[in-house]
Parts: structure tokens; sequence; C-alpha cells
């Protein structure tokens, strides 16, 4: 028994080593931590339950049988994040390049059906050179395997993708088709085809970071929701991340105790700026509604016209999307009803309650935003926050025009309560362009046409600029004080708890994508 003993524990030790001590200390000198050590670092101390630390690839060809890694370039498990349960792979580059095998894809999809199995997160930290060259289809037959349990798991347990190193060809559409990407500076890079292929083909110029580095994902394509600066604060990011999540489709988000304070927040009177085209801070707003320091922003350098994230109210999670007035007076476009549609879309999943702050001018024109589908885009946002089933609430904080007054969660569409703020003006237009249309012809044949203008501005202004016209229609359910907004909302979501609502039956919709 002791020699079997022993024979176990030499095979464990081996395959912590993973591709050897010289690689392991190539991989620091990047400023990069260990397959290993980044799951020590993620999950609670001493949590960690291993599974397939002794799988081995299965090829024979150039060689390979003469190097067998134990773990073959993954380490698969599970355990506890602040207790709770979570499922995690972790690509190791000092094996082949973390590069995936038949073999250690098999592994990746156990953990991933083993998540499914018992409705946990599943959390994937990305650090592979792609495909095992050597291995060739096997490999890529592993990838698909591993794409489709990604779309089975979607909407069951959420799914959260780290790229910490390399993520290139078809290893990027795992994590494209998980709930979150998190993506390390200039560590990691994502991309389908490389700067070398780019320079091929286009005849374009560009270095790794400048495809597919963590900023360039973070700000121009979206693809990846966070950035971080190295790896410790990534793995930061994910525990916070996951705080907000319950585990699974069926499980509601945990609660943070929370006693009762003074809900007033007088801060809050004071923000809208007396003229309605002065910009302020919608996060400002968030920062006085929300319980302190909660607000966990999602794609925060991406389409900031529109804000979305994560945050606690009276210790429960909820989700916000809100219009930016600092960013382009807050209009929607096609990346930011993108960048909202699908995060209303997680929080619809997993059971968290929805927030819409309006501060809308409208849709905005032209015909970059019109060749690049601003009306399917559009509709993507008012299909998901339509579709959703969470308790939803909405507040006008000033102005909500046109389209994207009926788009932002309104009434109409669903929405449970509806509350305005005084500064709120729901309209059509805006005063100046609604009176320039209807009163054209009064206005041009005024003797002075500019004071005419002004005049009629202000009859529109004061007939449409404000909440009333829409209170009267029970389009708003209440005009209400900001510094009253904090207690509104605490009382709604807590009512809202008891919601059903049932969809008609369906195989499922067809949101226009
Ligand atoms: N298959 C098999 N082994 C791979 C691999 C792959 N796809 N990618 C990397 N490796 C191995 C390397 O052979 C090297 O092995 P060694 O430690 O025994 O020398 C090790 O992983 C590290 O790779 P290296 O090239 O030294 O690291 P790097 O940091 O300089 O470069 C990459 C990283 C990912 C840019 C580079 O390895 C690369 O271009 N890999 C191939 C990418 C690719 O074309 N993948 C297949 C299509 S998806």
């Amino acid at each position: 028994m002791k020699e079997k003993v022993k024979t176990v524990a030499e095979k464990i030790a081996l395959s912590k080593l993973g591709g050897g001590k010289k690689r392991m200390d190539a991989q620091h000198a990047k400023g990069k931590l260990t397959a290993r050590e980044r799951i020590h670092f993620l999950l609670d101390e001493g949590s960690f339950e291993e599974m397939g630390a002794l799988v081995t690839h299965r090829t024979t060809d150039f060689g390979m049988d003469k190097q067998i890694f134990y773990g073959d370039g993954v380490v698969t498990g599970f355990g506890t994040i602040h207790g709770r349960e979570v499922c995690v792979f972790a690509q190791d580059f000092t094996v082949f390049g973390g590069s995936l095998s038949e073999t250690n894809a098999e592994k990746i999809c156990k953990i991933m059906d083993m998540a499914m199995k018992i409705g946990v997160p599943i959390i994937g930290l990305n650090d592979s050179g792609g495909a095992r060259i050597q291995e060739g289809v096997r490999s890529l037959g592993g990838y698909a395997d591993i794409f489709h349990r990604n779309v089975m798991a979607s909407g069951v347990i959420p799914q959260i993708s780290a790229i910490m190193g390399p993520c290139a060809g078809g290893a990027v559409y795992s994590p494209a088709m998980t709930d979150f990407t998190l993506m390390v500076e200039n560590t990691s890079y994502m991309f389908v085809t490389g700067p070398n292929v780019v320079k091929t083909v286009t005849n374009e110029e560009v270095t790794s970071e400048e495809l597919g580095g963590a900023i360039t994902h973070a700000t121009k394509s979206g693809v990846t929701h966070f950035t971080a600066m190295n790896d410790m604060e990534c793995i930061a990011q994910i525990k916070q991340l996951i705080s907000y999540f319950p585990q699974n489709c069926e499980d509601i988000p945990s609660s943070l105790p929370y006693s009762l304070q003074t809900e007033i927040r007088e801060d809050l009177e004071t923000i809208i700026p007396e003229n309605a085209n002065q910009p302020y801070d919608m996060r400002h707003v968030i920062q006085e509604l929300i319980d302190t320091d909660t607000f966990f922003e999602v794609h925060k350098l991406y389409a900031e016209n529109i804000v979305v994230g994560f945050a606690r109210l009276a210790g429960k999670s909820i989700g916000i999307v809100a219009n930016q007035p600092m960013s382009l007076a807050g209009v929607l476009d096609v990346d930011s009803s993108k960048k909202a549609a699908r995060f209303t879309r997680f929080c619809d999943c997993f059971n968290i309650p929805l927030l819409v702050l309006v501060d809308v001018p409208g849709f905005l024109p032209g015909t970059d935003q019109e060749w690049n589908g601003i009306i399917t885009n559009g509709a993507k946002l008012l299909y998901a926050l339509s579709e959703a089933t969470v308790p939803k609430i909405t507040v006008i904080t000033r102005k909500a025009y046109g389209g994207a007054y009926d788009v932002m969660n309104s009434k109409h569409i669903g929405a449970d309560l509806n509350y305005a703020w005084p500064t709120a003006e729901i309209a059509v237009m805006g005063a100046k362009g609604a009176s320039e249309i209807i009163f054209r012809k009064e206005i041009m044949d005024a003797k002075d046409p500019e004071s005419k203008l002004r005049e009629k501005e202000q009859e529109y202004a004061e007939k449409f600029a404000n909440p009333f016209s829409a209170a009267e229609r029970g389009f708003i359910d209440e005009v209400i004080l900001p510094k009253d907004t904090r207690r509104k909302l605490i009382k709604g979501f807590s009512i809202l708890e008891k919601k059903v609502v049932n969809l008609p039956k369906k195989k499922h919709g067809n949101i226009p994508l």
C-alpha cells in the first residue's frame, strides 16, 4: 500500500509541475501567474478539488509520445468563491502553450457538464496558443464540443471567461458565447486572425495589442466587458462580478444584510441642471440611489452614452441601464443599443431586477447609423426590455423623446413601475424641433420669425416638456421627488419580488440579431 500511495503522490506532484520550472519562470517573467496560481487566488483557500490531474494526451505523431505532461495543459475542478460553489478550468500555458488537444477539450467539457448538472457558474481562465497543432482536426472537434456546451449552458448557469494570455482563431468563440469576458492589459489578446495574416490579406500593419488587446476590445469592439491591469486585478473582478449573480437560472441572487436607514437622498435634488441642454453625470444619480459603493459597471469604456452595471439596493442585487447625458447627450445608437440589450438579457436570464434611468433625446441621426442598422440594433434593446420578465422599474430624470421613450422601458412594453421626476420632459421631440415643424408657416409669415419661434417653443414646452401629459394618461405611475426615489425603488422592488409573468408558449423568440 505504501508504495502505491507513493506512486500516486509522485504522479500528482508531477502534474503540479505543469510544463516544468523553466516554463513557469518564463510565465512569471511575462508578468503572468500560472494556471494553478490563478485558481489558488480565485477560489477560497483550500476549497479547490481537482478533476483529471492525471489525464494525458493520446497522440503519438511527431514524437508526442515522448512528451507527456500530466493534466495535458488544463487544470479543471471545483471549489468555492466566498463560500459559493463554482466550477473552473484554467489553461496551463506551460504545457504545449495551453493548446487544446482532444483530451484537454474532454477535461473542459467534463467540468462544464458538471457545472450544468449541479447548477453552478463556470469560470474559464484562458491562456492558450489555440488548437494543438500536432492533433489537427481532433483538436477542432474539441473546440466545437466546448462551443456546443457554451450554447446549451447559456441562460442556465452564468459563464465567465477571463483572457489572461493568447486567445486566437477558433478559440475566441467560446469566450464570445459566455456571458462576460475580462481581459488582462498587455498580456492578453483575442483575434480571429493574427497580425501576420492581416498583413498578407489586407496589407494592414498592426500589432497584436492594437488588433486585439484588452483596450482595443474594451473600447472599439466591445468584445470584452472588463479590463484589468494584471492577473490579480482580473481575479478580483471575477469575484466581485459573481457576487451579484445567482448560481443558476432557477436561483435568485443572494442578499446582503441591510438595515433600513433614512432613505431620503437630498443630493439627488441638485443633480439635474437648470438648463435642459446641459449635461450631467448619470453615475452621480446612480451612486445616490444605490447602497454605498456597490456599483459595478459593465462595458465601462464601450458605448459610453449608455451606462450599464450591477449594484445593490437595500442589500439586493439589481441591474441598471441608464442613458448618460455626458456622452453624445445620452442618445441611443447602434453600439449603446446592443450593449444595453445584451446586459438586459443577462439580468433577465438570471432573475436580476432591472432599474432603467432615462434621459434620452432620441436616436442618433445620420448615414453612419442608418447604414449600420440602427433600426435592427435599436430593436434589440426594445425587444430585450419588452421580453424581460424580471421586475422592471423606470425613472425618467429628464428627456424621454420620441421612439426612444418607448424603448427605454416604457409602461407600454411591460415596465412594472414608471416614475418621473418633475424635471422630466416626455414628448415626441424637443420643443424647438417640434415648433419648427408644426408652426413652420406661422413662423415664416411672422414679422420677427426668431421671436415667433421662441414664443411657439415656449408654448410647446409648457404643454409637453413636462411629465404631466404622460402622468394624466397613466403612462407614468407617479411624479416623484428626486430625494424620495431611493425609498420608492426599495419599496417597488420589494413588492415586485412576488411578480409572476407567463410568456406565451413558444420554442424561442426571434430577437433581431
Ligand atoms: N499547439 C502545440 N503547441 C503549441 C501551440 C499549439 N497551438 N502553441 C504554442 N505551443 C507550444 C510551443 O511549441 C512552445 O512549446 P515549448 O515550450 O516546448 O517550446 C510553447 O507552447 C510556448 O510557445 P511559444 O511560441 O514559445 O510562446 P510565445 O509566448 O512566444 O508565443 C503564441 C505564443 C501563441 C503566439 C505562439 O506559440 C503561436 O503562435 N502559437 C500557434 C498559434 C496557432 O497558430 N494556433 C493554431 C491555430 S488556432
